[in-house]
């Protein structure tokens, strides 16, 4: 049997464990110290470090927190969503993107995406406000966009919507570390940004994700709640109800190792993606998911996806996930929007077919850095393959 080969696996920098020792001699095994602390400044510092990077505001604060899930939670809470209100979110996301909406009783509205980065898609997001505002006569509280796989979305057209319609925009970052919209970092854009550090993501703390605030104020509201929301008294009082969602000085010990190869983990994601492109140049009816060639975005390409038109490659998405299953490689369906879930079936959608079509044609293909140029062609001879026989 071949050796397997995985989607997305974490790759260590050998320093991970000289932080984690550290906080072991120091006795900073606890949910707050140093290593937090620096993995905060470093992802800050990260954010904005490099000059030519346009940024409106270099006020950037970041909340380490156990994952991305609860950054997107207290985000929810800080833009000050509450039961019955109504919450934009992209169709075509993660099942977290939406889950915390309904962890406050709110309402999620779904709206699709457009074809160009398979992001949430302005127009109709624009249709979807107005839309909401005529039947319940009251805006959405707040407008989730995803930077799906890594690929930025049209911040600019999206940023504009929220900014006339005077509705904050909570950034869901957790695939897009290291991306780039106009020159400035995902995750820096919404009134709020989330990050996420799992174990598939482009680093890991084993679980773990993070907050970006603009203002010194919500940064403070997010370690607040993330912390029980202890307010300030000899003995525990409580005015709010609080979480338990602060990373640990361990995990963040893994993260500040990580950071030393977090440029690295871009530049071979990206070399991944260019090497899938030039071997699957060519083929009838398979595409690999490229980001506009207008030079505004760059994607650190954390999946390489593709689209198999079956029509024209003459096999299927399923054909594919199956040939490489049978090859001990491992590969996904695009995610499954949202509004096709049965658990948000009675949910508001706006909707234009993309993601429907993407779920149906779409695969994301092994795009970690642990692999090898060869693992990259082993893939893609299986695909090959396929055309061959059909
Ligand atoms: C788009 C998206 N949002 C949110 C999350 C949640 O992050 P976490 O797993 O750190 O809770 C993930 C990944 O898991 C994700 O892919």
């Amino acid at each position: 049997m071949n050796s397997r080969i995985w989607m997305s696996l974490a790759r260590m920098s050998g320093r991970e464990q000289e932080f984690i020792q550290e906080a072991f001699d120091t006795n900073w095994v606890v949910p707050l110290g140093p290593n937090v602390n620096a993995f905060e400044k470093a992802l800050r510092d990260f954010l904005i470090e490099n000059e030519e990077l346009k940024i409106e505001s270099e006020e950037q604060h970041v909340v380490a927190l156990s994952a991305g899930t609860a950054a997107l939670h207290l985000g929810l809470i800080l833009l000050g969503v509450k039961a019955k209100d109504e919450v934009i979110c992209q169709s075509f996301t993660f099942a977290a993107s939406a889950n915390p909406i309904v962890y406050l009783e709110a309402t999620p509205v779904f709206v699709d995406s457009e074809r160009d980065t398979w992001n949430i898609d302005p127009e109709l997001l624009e249709k979807a406000i107005k839309d909401r505002i005529l039947k319940t006569g009251k805006k959405p509280k707040a407008i989730i966009p995803v930077h799906l796989y890594g690929m930025p979305g049209k911040m600019d057209e999206i940023l504009d919507v929220a900014r006339r319609y005077e509705i904050p925009v909570l950034e869901d970052a957790a695939e897009a570390l290291g991306s780039e919209y106009k020159k400035q970092r995902c995750g820096t854009f919404g009134t709020l940004g989330v990050l996420s550090f799992n174990g598939n993501k482009m680093i890991t703390t084993s679980g773990g994700g993070a907050l970006v605030c603009r203002t010194e104020e919500n940064a403070r509201q997010a370690l607040f709640y993330a912390t029980q929301a202890r307010e300030q008294a000899p003995h525990y009082e409580h005015e709010k109800i609080g979480y338990n969602y602060r990373m640990s000085n361990i995990c963040a010990g893994i993260g500040r190792g990580q950071m030393f190869v977090l440029g690295e983990h871009i530049a071979r994601r990206r070399c991944i993606h260019d090497l899938y492109v030039r071997l699957l140049k060519g083929m009838k009816g398979v595409h690999v998911m490229n980001q506009p060639v207008d030079g505004d975005f760059n994607s650190n390409y954390w999946l390489t996806c593709i689209t198999i038109e079956p029509e024209e490659a003459g096999f299927t998405r399923e054909n594919v996930r199956l040939a490489l299953d049978a090859d001990n490689i491992e590969s996904r369906p695009l995610w499954k929007p949202m509004h096709l879930q049965p658990v948000f079936k009675n949910a508001p959608f706006y909707g234009n077919g993309t993601s429907e079509r993407l779920f149906q044609i779409g695969l994301c293909l092994p795009s970690g850095p642990t692999l090898t140029d060869e693992d990259i062609e082993r893939v893609v001879r299986v695909i090959k393959n396929l055309a061959c026989k059909s």
